[in-house]
């Protein structure tokens, strides 16, 4: 019988390097803002920790490190030539709330390694420029990718005076945190210097376990939309009134919430509303105001807005029936970005030798800093399998054996960008 192909192998190098940003991820999974869990915001303590902890890992592999004047923190290699072009590769080290150890934080490590390993070997016609993009998921204010959005330069004013739960604005949470908000704008790269972007991520979903393989290609990125809703109706005596009296908040959230489930699913969207709060917030009290959050995905900006505009009439007839004023405000808007074909040749190249005959190709529906680097250069991604696909969670899952495939990968990726 002829012999089964053999299962890819990574190399000695691959596989050291893999053992030390496992160790790595789990230090960096203890820095966190909650005990027991891994919650780590955008512009907070353990922000300003974490990028200490992985300047001086930057450094020790040889990286020159700054921060830029929206928190992320920089790691670079020089190319053969002063004036080369510029090579990035990066992801991102803030988390949601009580996370997994491996989103964006080991895409991170994985740049680190590579640039360091590329660079024992010589010079690269490109600098290798690591980024550890400061705030990707919007946990703290709403708005996702606000790091790679000043590295991209499409810092919007309006931002300012997004706030925080507890009411802190984006503006004071900069000064806080020890940066100047009107110096934002020089976080911003030149991007005819710009070579493209590489991001190497954990699946956050089950496909590439499925199809049995290690690594896959991303193809493009999904678009999304997320909105801050209110809905204001009247508190009122929960004894005392009846029910044709009653404009529940709380009812006509959860209708709305229901209705973004109905659009979402009959038009092959996915929307959720993972936050939800009700004023006054007493027993007796019927609800009088209810605040929520609805998070919007599709494959093309079109499809997406036309689900919008059918959620919002749904809220519109559930407000009017119900009495309550539900009113929408957009918080994030990222358009889809597909990747470019050459950069995606690179990372199938990439794939392909680890001795995977045939990349895997897929598409993600979860948001990444490469959808603003998209913006102004060429993007490309090499996904890691996620065992379950589970992600946003403590359990999520990458195994060293993968992480060892995706660094051959990623460093065979990059030096096929250098010969083209
Ligand atoms: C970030 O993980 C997002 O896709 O929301
Ligand atoms: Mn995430
Ligand atoms: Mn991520
Ligand atoms: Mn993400």
């Amino acid at each position: 019988a002829p012999a089964a192909p053999a299962a890819p192998t990574a190399s000695a190098r691959a596989i050291a390097d893999a053992a030390t940003i496992v160790r790595w991820c789990d230090t960096l999974a203890g820095i966190s803002q909650d005990d027991g869990r891994t919650t780590r915001v955008y512009l907070s303590p353990e922000h300003a920790r974490v990028n200490a902890v992985v300047a001086e890992w930057m450094q020790d592999a040889g990286l020159r490190t700054w921060q830029d004047a929206a928190g992320n923190l920089h790691g670079i290699v020089d190319g053969a030539t002063p004036d080369a072009p510029v090579l990035l590769l990066g992801s991102h080290l803030d988390t949601v709330v009580d996370a997994g150890r491996y989103d964006g934080v080991v895409g991170v490590l994985m740049a680190i390694r590579t640039a360091a390993r590329l660079a024992a070997s010589g010079p690269l016609p490109f600098a290798l420029q690591v980024i550890a993009f400061s705030d990707e998921e919007g946990t703290r204010f709403g708005k996702a990718l606000l790091g790679s959005s000043a590295v991209a330069g499409v810092w919007d004013e309006s931002w300012w005076d997004l706030e925080d739960a507890d009411g802190t604005t984006l503006r004071r949470a900069f000064t806080d945190f020890g940066l100047d908000p009107e110096r934002v704008a020089e976080a911003a790269l030149p991007p005819d210097r710009l070579v493209g972007y590489l991001e190497a991520h954990i699946e956050q979903g089950p496909y590439l376990e499925q199809a049995g393989q290690a690594l896959g290609v991303v193809t493009s990125i999904a678009s999304a939309r997320r909105f801050s809703v209110e809905a204001v109706g009247e508190a009122r005596h929960a004894g005392g009134t009846p029910y044709e009296r009653r404009h529940d908040a709380l009812l006509a959230a959860a209708e709305a919430a229901l209705a973004v489930e109905r659009v979402c699913r009959a038009e092959q969207h996915v929307g959720t509303v993972g936050t939800m709060s009700v004023e006054p917030g007493a027993v007796n009290v019927v609800p009088g105001l209810a605040r929520f959050s609805v998070d919007l995905r599709g494959e093309f900006d079109e499809g997406r807005d036309r689900v919008w505009e059918s959620i919002t009439a749904a809220f519109e007839e559930i407000g009017t029936r119900r009495g309550v004023a539900v009113t929408p405000t957009e918080v994030h808007r990222a358009p889809a970005v597909f990747c470019a074909p050459a950069l995606m040749d690179a990372v199938r190249a990439g794939i392909a030798a680890t001795g995977e005959a045939a990349p895997a190709e897929l598409f993600s529906r979860a948001g990444h800093d490469a959808m603003s680097l998209g913006l102004v250069t060429d993007v490309a991604m090499l996904f890691l399998r996620n065992p379950d696909g589970i992600s946003h969670h403590p359990d999520e899952f990458v195994s060293a054996d993968d992480v060892a495939l995706g660094l051959d990968a990623l460093a065979v990726a990059v030096e096929r960008i250098a010969d083209d």
